[in-house]
């Protein structure tokens, strides 16, 4: 009889494994520039060299109750502006979170080993549990506010169990690298710390240490047009995806600056400082530049500048808008993309879900 070899052994051993990509994002609204340039666009370039899986976070989603009736849009908003923007659902598994329930089950047994304390020490927990009740302090010490007595509507434990979601998200996968901005470090290092604690409470070694993706150079921070902080949702000072040529032209032309430098030679305000730091991603370094020393000689003109920067994020937006357009009308096209994400999304957690039950012991009979 000839030597059989099985086929897993095969594609394993033959091709090279690719390393394991995985990231969501919440569906709380439509992607921006900051999600483009500091996300979307490296995960198109990561397509090919990477095994790739990236969905949409419905479940972490509903932590901050969002308008049923906007739910699913919202999912299929994203969807579409991942497909727009270029990631290929034939190289990339694409999926929605709540269609793979594995991760729902596997969410509670990893409950079992989340401490509340570490889980409500956690500063995305408490920035939230903070702004739901109110609370101006940015002191740390806010337990007692939040174990308080009116609280329960406002601070709910999905809230508090956010990370295990997380974890067993990029857990369930066996995520090599997990491509997040910094201000999801925490969780990252709270799955790495699940994973260990699951792995030395069984006495298996079952679970690896996932880590961030690590670009080369350094992370690309998108400004807000507000003159402060970096572009955020919650910051409303956005520039979307899905923004109109007129939108989004008046959107630049408002954008905060200062009065104009009155003496030569001095560093740019920060709101300028801004403009120059998103004109360097659409524009380039040296049209940048010219910018920046024509601040320094005080003949810099912020309209001519805006009109340059909001000219060349059209050049980019405005194809993009474009195909989400039409491929939000695609429902057939749409559901077909989603359902064979969950189809083999589903097959890779169900392998970890199945391991992860029989380490804890739940036995059929
Ligand atoms: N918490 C992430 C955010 O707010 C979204 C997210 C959920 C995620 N699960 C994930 C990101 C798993 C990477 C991997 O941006």
């Amino acid at each position: 009889m000839g030597y059989c070899f099985p086929q897993y052994l095969k594609t394993d051993i033959m091709e090279d494994k690719k390393k394991i990509v995985l990231s969501g994002i919440r569906s709380t609204g439509n992607l921006h520039l900051g999600n483009y340039f500091g996300a979307l666009k490296k995960f198109v370039d990561m397509q090919d060299n990477y095994d790739c899986r990236f969905f949409i976070a419905d479940l972490h989603a509903l932590t901050t109750h969002p308008d049923p009736k906007c739910l699913h849009s919202n999912v299929k908003d994203i969807i579409a502006e991942y497909l727009a923007a270029g990631l290929d659902p034939e190289k990339n598994i694409l999926y929605v979170q709540s269609d793979v329930p594995e991760i729902s089950e596997m969410y509670l047994l990893m409950n079992m080993h989340a401490g509340i304390g570490e889980l409500m020490r956690t500063a995305s927990f408490k920035d939230k549990a903070r702004k739901a009740l109110g609370i101006k302090s940015m002191s740390d010490d806010i337990e007692k506010d939040i174990v308080g007595a009116n609280t329960n509507k406002q601070v709910n434990a999905g809230l508090l169990t956010y990370p295990t979601l997380m974890a067993v998200d990029i857990l369930i996968h066996k995520a090599d690298f997990v491509p997040v901005g910094k201000d999801q470090g925490q969780h990252l290092e709270l799955t790495r710390r699940f994973a260990r604690r699951f792995n030395s409470f069984y006495k298996v070694d079952y679970f690896g240490e996932p880590v961030n993706f690590n670009f080369g150079g350094q992370a690309i921070k998108v400004p807000g047009l507000d003159g402060s902080g970096k572009m955020g949702k919650s910051e409303g000072n956005c520039l979307y995806l899905i923004d109109d040529e007129k939108t989004l032209r008046k959107k630049v032309m408002r954008a905060v600056t200062d009065e104009g430098p009155k003496v030569p030679g001095l560093a740019p305000t920060q709101p300028v400082e801004n403009l120059l730091t998103l004109m360097e991603l659409v524009s380039g370094k040296d049209m940048a530049e010219s910018y920046r020393q024509a601040y320094a000689d005080c003949s810099i003109r912020y309209g001519d500048m805006k009109k340059q920067i909001a000219e060349d994020i059209l050049k980019i937006t405005l194809p993009i808008r474009e195909r989400i357009l039409d491929i939000r009308d695609d429902d057939e096209y749409l559901s077909k993309v989603v359902r064979s994400g969950a189809e083999r999304a589903r097959a890779y957690a169900a392998d970890t879900l199945k391991d992860v039950r029989e380490i804890m012991g739940i036995r059929k009979f």
